[in-house]
């Protein structure tokens, strides 16, 4: 929900340019609904003591900072910082000081300022005067400036903003400072409130949508008022579809709702696939005028939930093949970036991905509107911690819980509320309160308080002690039932509470490491490479491998799908390295430098892992084979490799240097891997290695040369890969996602930096150091390998590649256009070069 765009885009470049230079004039009604980005001109320090917050402070010496920023990702990686939280310095203090001034003309204007979220306990001053603070790092806020300001040439104001994210406090990366995006907004006193929409589609057929929506007016001036408001739907050519028009009464100092309903003729679906997106407009008009445009997405689909069907959307069933992802952007840190935030999601998407829980905080709007834009159901998720802490975090929520819950709940709700990317609300994570005496009773008011702001979604929590939550009642106070790690267990659940409507909530946990493969396949705890193979089952105690989990939702598809932890690799938790959460001080330094997390399907730089395909081949239906390891071992010749294909077709054959290895059917063929896991034997499936229909395994005796698979449906060929033996590294290979970006400042390119052999062969051992020089209209955002276990910065020009790869991420700069100059150059290999355009 935003200030309109179209309207305010001629609007925003006059109140920019008047922000920054108090002389300008403009008349009133140029500052009417205007939101413009708050983000250039700061200034930052994490030396500052008291006193910062004090107009006249000196803050010359300090760091000049474009928001949104994240002070921790600059690193250095130390092992005085915690592994457990991608051992980086983000806990401490940290002030932001931004100066701004404002024309005459803005006077009478409410004025306030909105954070996206802060990380962590935000404390916030005007020209010396304290607004508020906002402890929660995840969720939005705004503080009304308006009578706190000077206005006119000459005149200047200093916002100051203290961060305070404290150690022990979180169980993975955080990031640290003002990591989201800001905004200052300039309104006429009449206008939408923050989040000041509601609109929901209470019904829907295929000739007509009925809208409604709820509108919250605020009146910030002394007199009432009496303004009216006109209410459309947009379609995404921007045609006003529907349209209507009513009055309401605001006193002075005050708020109104006002309801009005509309019809949509004909309405195109919001879903997975066509995620077709209207808009609904308010227009707020005093006697003929507009004075406030806002904008509210809309998308129009029906949501159900089903006790033996599982989910639905426009009354199909849609199984969640869902990840878990917390909010970091590997090498840029916890920022919140929209094409890092987008290129995340459309990989997710490509390996199948339909669904994302937001494990475990409320996430930031570039996420919801991506998913929106996608077609990708969210599950947004509020907590990890409520009163009781995690181990060795002591210093989480907790602390805030009594005091800020009920806000923040609301608050979360309110700002996405309205996008149809999301389907439930989850009031928790693996909450301690499973196994405690008052637990179903907080859930009760949290779910009483997501019903009140959203009746319109249903409420969930992700169990892993459903034993616990069943016994105190915290599971009868949800309306879904998220099982996490409990595969075993859907049966039993599914008979006891026929109604129940359950959810796999967080499943798998198996890690790897990408290119890294170790031989014979076994299951092991830790490896002395501080990597973990890639043959895709070893994984944490309550871990079980992706097979398992597809096995059981099959046998039960009454649950509603599941969500994998993780689809992307994030800094911080390094499980099965570092430590465990019994550690005596909470920090995960045993095994440094391994300082993150092993458990996504995508490495830290966005390098899919094999297991990418392993999932890509059980949740999308174009043809794909993909095989495992490569075909580069030194001094393995007439030794057994094992090998694995992850296909979505009916059957696969495999080629040794051109020799048949013989076909094997998907599903009847099936792959032995070890599944010595959590209640394995109380199925009465003992074994240590169980037959997974979801690989096709063969044996083979190693030989330089190439393997090859290839993949049949109903005889037809209808994929194949091939991995030939590279020569020596002979050269670098950049690939760009994107040769085209737009000269915004924010906008990036993910240059993949790839080591090859002279004949073009990725070289799948190489971890040549390459140097990058990065000219014209942009510059080096980061840089990155999916290494979890080093101490490389990100923020450099130079990257070792890691098992072959690396990654170059390239940034625009704001308004430069023209080409970015991209070279890359390593010992004894052939540069490489690269152009790209900003637009
Ligand atoms: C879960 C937890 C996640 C993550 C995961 C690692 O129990 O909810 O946040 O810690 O384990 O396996």
């Amino acid at each position: 929900m935003m200030r309109n765009n179209t309207v305010v885009i001629a609007v925003v470049l006059l109140a920019t340019c008047c922000i920054a230079n108090a002389n300008a004039s403009a008349s009133a009604n140029e500052f009417d609904g205007v939101r413009t980005s708050f983000n250039s001109d700061w200034k930052f320090s994490r030396e500052a003591r008291g006193g910062a917050e004090a107009p006249q402070f000196d803050d010359r010496s300090w760091q000049p900072v474009t928001l949104p920023h994240d002070w921790a990702i600059a690193g250095p990686f130390e092992p005085k910082y915690n592994a457990r939280n991608g051992g980086l310095p983000f806990h401490g203090t940290g002030w932001y000081r931004k100066r701004f001034s404002l024309p005459t003309d803005a006077k009478g204007k409410a004025i306030s300022v909105a954070f996206d979220g802060a990380m962590y306990n935000a404390h916030v001053y005007i020209n010396g005067k304290f607004l508020g603070n906002r402890p929660f790092g995840y969720v939005g806020f705004q503080f009304d400036l308006s009578e706190h300001l000077k206005f006119g040439e000459g005149e200047s104001n200093v916002i100051a903003v203290k961060m305070s994210p404290e150690d022990l406090s979180t169980r993975w990366y955080p990031g640290a400072g003002i990591y989201r995006n800001t905004w200052l907004e300039i309104n006429d006193p009449i206008h939408v409130g923050q989040w000041g929409t509601y609109v929901t589609t209470p019904e829907i057929t295929d000739s007509y949508a009925k809208v409604a929506v709820r509108t919250t007016i605020e009146n910030s001036s002394d007199n009432a008022s009496n303004p009216t408001i006109v209410t459309s739907v947009l379609d995404e050519k921007g045609k006003v579809v529907a349209e209507t028009s009513g009055e309401l009464a605001v006193d002075g100092r005050s708020i109104a709702d006002l309801n009005q309903h509309l019809k949509v003729s004909n309405p195109i679906r919001w879903d997975v696939e066509n995620p077709y997106r209207y808009q609904v407009r308010t227009e707020v008009l005093l006697s003929g005028k507009v004075v406030d445009t806002y904008t509210t997405p809309l998308g129009i689909r029906t949501i159900e939930y089903s006790a033996n069907k599982g989910f639905l959307l426009n009354g199909i069933h849609v199984p969640i093949q869902g990840v878990c992802l917390h909010h970091d952007n590997g090498p840029l840190g916890a920022i919140s970036n929209r094409r890092a935030i987008e290129r995340k999601l459309q990989i997710m998407k490509s390996m199948g991905v339909n669904s994302v829980r937001t494990s475990h905080n409320p996430p930031s709007p570039e996420l919801v509107e991506s998913a929106d834009q996608l077609g990708i159901l969210l599950q947004v998720e509020a907590f990890d911690v409520w009163k009781i802490h995690k181990q060795m975090v002591a210093k989480s929520y907790n602390l805030y819980f009594d005091e800020w819950h009920e806000r923040d709940v609301r608050d979360m709700i309110r700002q996405h509320r309205n996008n149809p990317s999301v389907i439930m609300w989850s009031i928790g994570n693996e909450i301690m309160e499973q196994g405690a005496k008052d637990g179903g009773k907080v859930a009760r008011k949290l779910t009483e308080i997501a019903h009140d702001e959203d009746p319109s979604r249903l409420v969930a929590a992700g169990f892993n002690n459903p034993v616990g939550a069943i016994k105190n009642g915290l599971a009868d106070e949800v309306d879904i039932i998220g099982l996490n790690y409990k595969p075993l267990m859907y049966e039993s659940v599914h008979k006891e509470h026929p109604d129940w409507l359950l959810l796999a909530s967080e499943t798998s946990s198996v890690t790897s490491t990408r290119g890294v493969y170790h031989f014979p396949i076994e299951k092991y705890k830790t490896h002395d490479s501080r990597h973990v193979t890639s043959y895709d089952l070893i994984g944490p105690p309550w871990a079980y491998p992706p097979d398992v989990e597809f096995e059981y939702l099959s046998r039960n598809p009454f649950v509603m799908g599941e969500y994998v932890w993780t689809g992307f690799d994030y800094l911080g938790e390094p499980t099965p390295y570092g430590g465990k959460d019994h550690s005596g001080d909470g920090y995960w330094n045993a095994d440094w430098p391994v300082r993150s997390s092993s458990f996504g399907a995508v490495d830290l730089s966005g390098f899919p892992k094999d297991r990418y395909y392993l999932y890509q081949s059980q949740w999308t239906k174009e043809p794909m084979v993909h095989v495992l390891p490569h075909w580069n071992w030194e001094n393995k010749a007439g030794e057994t490799i094992p090998v694995y294909a992850y296909t979505n077709a009916e059957e696969v054959e495999l080629f040794v240097n051109g020799k048949s290895m013989g076909k094997k059917k998907k599903g009847i063929d099936k792959a032995d891997i070890h599944v010595d896991f959590l209640r394995w034997d109380t199925e009465g499936e003992k074994d240590k290695v169980w037959k997974s229909p979801f690989r096709l395994g063969w044996d083979v005796e190693y030989e330089p040369g190439s393997i090859k698979v290839v993949a049949y449906t109903d005889g037809e060929v209808v994929a194949e890969k091939e991995i030939k033996t590279a020569g020596p590294p002979a050269k670098i290979h950049l690939v760009p996602d994107r040769k085209e970006i737009q000269a915004d400042g924010q906008d990036l390119s993910y240059v993949s930096v790839l080591i090859e052999d002279k004949d073009g062969n990725l070289c799948p051992n190489a971890e040549n150091l390459v140097r990058f020089f990065v000219d014209g209209a942009g510059e080096i955002a980061a840089v990155g390998n999916g290494n979890s276990s080093t101490v490389e910065l990100f923020n450099v020009d130079y990257r070792r590649a890691f098992y072959g790869k690396a990654m170059l991420i390239v940034r625009s700069k704001a308004g430069e256009k023209g080409e970015i100059h991209i070279r890359a150059y390593s010992d004894r290999l052939a540069e490489a070069k690269l152009k790209i355009e900003s637009h």
